[in-house]
């Protein structure tokens, strides 16, 4: 059950494990495609997204005609480093989805403000995935990043390094900056989805569904937006207090 807010609608939806909530997230992305409203799609990197693409390749699906726009990306790491999210795009999007890597695009270091055009040419991102930060950030967008920010290079939090240190040799190998849509361009797209698994989010997911809208959380201020999905492992929903505008429903595998 959604519960709608004026004109926004927040649903939040808890599953038994990540795979479920993989499942569930890759359903409403398959929903979209076969309604033909998926002309945009707007991917995340991350431990989260991760199993939602994998689940997805195992359908017979075609992205052939959709252009995909990424949140983020690290700078200074060469496109063919393997933790470039052009890189991870490229194994966990662009191969296993069959998307002609002339479809996909990244926020470019050099011209942030013209990946917000690009996008705005393309009649916006029609579904855009996310994952959340430990300490609540959104794409690269870290605590304190104005709720009007657009794509822009981005200083990232040492707590962030730490978290993704665990993909690089060691953490001086994790990049300093980034660059990554803004809150305010991520809240242009048409729909949200939001996908959160393990306990490690708990935090960051209860403070932005039931604390403070604030810039200390960046994913506080999903809940302005008209339409987003939150879904959510039981892990990650584990420290929800249950709020007005969430609606539960138990996966069942
Ligand atoms: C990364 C990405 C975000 C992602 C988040 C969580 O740094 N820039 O887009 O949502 O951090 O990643 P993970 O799910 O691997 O913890």
């Amino acid at each position: 059950m959604a519960v709608a807010l004026s004109h926004r609608k927040t649903v939040s939806n808890v599953y038994s494990d990540a795979q479920a909530a993989a499942v569930a997230a890759a359903d409403m992305i398959e929903a979209r495609l076969e309604a033909g409203t998926l002309h945009t799609f707007g991917v995340a990197t991350g431990s989260s997204p991760s199993p939602v693409y994998r689940e997805l390749s195992r359908r017979a699906l075609s992205f052939s005609d959709v252009t995909v726009f990424a949140l983020d990306e690290y700078l200074g790491l060469v496109p063919e480093h393997p933790q470039s999210y052009r890189a991870v795009i490229e194994r966990e999007v662009i191969v296993p989805l069959a998307v002609s890597p002339h479809q996909v695009h990244l926020p470019d270091g050099a011209d942030p403000a013209g990946y917000d055009q690009m996008i705005a040419d393309h009649g916006g991102i029609d579904l855009q995935v996310l994952g959340i930060g430990r300490n609540g950030h959104v794409g690269f967008n870290e605590p304190g990043s104005p709720f009007d920010s657009r794509t822009r290079i981005v200083d990232l939090d040492d707590s962030t390094r730490a978290a993704n240190a665990r993909f690089f040799p060691s953490i001086d190998d994790v990049p300093r900056w980034a660059v990554t849509q803004g809150i305010a361009t991520i809240l242009a797209a048409h729909s949200l989805l939001v996908v959160a698994s393990g306990g490690e989010k708990a935090h960051a997911v209860s403070a932005a569904l039931d604390g403070p809208r604030t810039e200390r959380l960046p994913a506080s201020v999903l809940r302005d937006h008209r339409d987003v999905t939150w879904i959510l492992d039981r892990d990650a929903a584990a420290m929800l207090r249950g709020s007005a505008n969430k609606s539960t429903a138990e996966g069942t595998t």
